[in-house]
């Protein structure tokens, strides 16, 4: 083999592995799972049931393929407006709890904390509690999560 065809084949497996190697990162941080995951509203409570001041956990159950999953958001309810927040934590993903007499969510893991409109005001958490959105449609209330 010459030395000039050596070279061409030394760069074009160069390439092909950095090819592959860029493709795999992207992969890693896109995965394609979640670019599909797409918003659906699921049943939460009678309108009528809303807190009218303060914070409820509310637990909610719908199907995944087969699977029965059960999750929780937070509804807040102040001054007429109306939040619903992610129990996840936005530090490690722990499942944060509301403490009334203190009015905050906290973290039982690293002591990450929220007020209550779910700023972070303590601990690692990088930001606040994530916003979900609500819908209000007759007289049902429904919360938007992606699955
Ligand atoms: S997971 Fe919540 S503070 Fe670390």
């Amino acid at each position: 083999m010459k030395r000039r065809d050596f070279l061409k084949r030394a760069i074009k497996v160069f390439f092909s592995i950095l090819a592959v190697s860029i493709l795999s990162v992207l992969a890693y941080i896109y995965p394609s799972n979640i670019k599909k995951r797409k918003l659906h509203y699921m049943y939460l409570m009678d309108e009528d049931d809303l807190p009218r001041k303060g914070v409820r956990k509310i637990e909610f159950e719908y199907k995944l393929e087969d699977r029965t999953i059960t999750n929780r958001v937070f509804v807040v309810a102040g001054n007429d407006v109306l939040t619903a927040f992610s129990p996840v934590c936005t530090h490690l993903g722990c499942l944060v709890n509301w403490d009334n007499n203190k009015k905050e969510f906290l973290c039982p893991c690293h002591g990450g904390k929220y007020n209550m409109n779910g700023e972070v005001i303590a601990g690692p958490p990088p930001k606040p509690l994530t916003r979900l959105p609500l819908e209000i449609k007759d007289g049902k209330v429904y919360v938007g999560i992606k699955i």
